[in-house]
């Protein structure tokens, strides 16, 4: 009845990555929203898997429920870092209780190590360094896609383990400073298994599901060939062609598919600027595999 936006409303799609990612006007954010645009902008997430909507200025309240609207939401299992007003908001970054690494991460999808991980999240710059800070995206869609058959071949089939325990000790190699946050969380994380390559259950695209800090190994591999496998997979993933580098503007919110695409943080001096992330996260609903 109050919608904002007449029915015959489209949204303005301009692809902005080489092979993926685009810039999306005439979402309204706030309020209600029209059926017809959540469709479209569900389908353009599917089509280009990460979505950037510019200046979109909301609130966590509206963030929240702007988000509800793709499904259930994750609350986050480091829940110090959680807005006390809404759960469903996981803040990262170094302002107050965010969830804070000084040091490097890693490429990875939201939540492997569930044993139904995420299917999108949304990220949204609530205070912005001017100059780094960037979100890293990389599309392992278009990445599958461009192997050779024989590689193909080869990783069609195979299966990941994720944990949170590798994750740990990944931490206390790169980012000391971690160890108490993940510490606390590894008893209710025990290892799952992934599949290490990924079929999407809507567009039916195959991608590359590898999350190197979080992968303790590939089942049937032995350990170093399984690292050495995962190392020449991400530096194929991590080509410039297929990666998308989003300089954040305060108010900017980004959506990915963490079904299709990964993404990773990169450095900014904290010492001098203030970051503050917003992230809700859309609980998977597609099982993995059993263990
Ligand atoms: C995340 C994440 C990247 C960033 O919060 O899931 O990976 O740029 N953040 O902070
Ligand atoms: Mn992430």
């Amino acid at each position: 009845m109050n919608h904002i936006v007449p029915n015959d409303a489209t949204l303005t799609i301009r692809p902005i990555g080489q092979t993926f990612g685009a810039e999306v006007a005439g979402m309204p954010i706030h309020g209600d929203v029209s059926p017809e645009l959540l469709v479209q902008f569900v389908a353009a997430l599917h089509r280009y898997r990460v979505l950037v909507v510019p200046r979109a200025d909301v609130g966590p309240a509206d963030l929240v429920a702007f988000s509800r609207r793709f499904g259930p939401l994750e609350i986050h299992s480091r829940f110090e870092s959680t807005l006390p007003d809404h759960r469903e908001v996981f803040c990262v970054g170094n302002v107050g209780s965010a969830s804070f690494s000084r040091g490097v991460e890693q490429w990875h999808a939201d939540s492997s190590y569930r044993p139904v991980p995420s299917d999108a999240s949304l990220f949204y710059g609530e205070i912005v360094p001017p100059e780094g800070g960037d979100t890293l995206f990389a599309d392992s869609t278009a990445a599958y896609r461009s192997l050779d058959a024989a590689m193909k071949q080869r990783i069609d089939g195979l299966v990941a383990v994720h944990s949170l325990e590798s994750l740990r000790q990944w931490g206390l190699r790169h980012n000391p400073d971690r160890k108490q946050a993940i510490d606390s969380q590894t008893d209710s994380f025990p290892p799952v298994r992934q599949p290490l390559v990924r079929q999407h259950p809507v567009t039916g695209a195959r991608s590359l599901f590898v999350c190197p800090a979080v992968i303790s190994h590939i089942e049937g591999l032995p350990i170093d060939e399984g690292a050495a496998l995962i190392d020449s997979l991400l530096a194929h993933i991590t080509q410039p062609r297929t990666v998308y580098a989003h300089r954040w503007n305060q108010g900017d919110l980004v959506m990915w598919d963490n079904r299709a695409v990964l993404h990773t943080a990169s450095l900014f001096d904290h010492t001098r600027y203030q970051r503050l992330m917003y992230r809700t996260t859309i609980a998977g609903h597609a099982p993995g595999l059993s263990e």
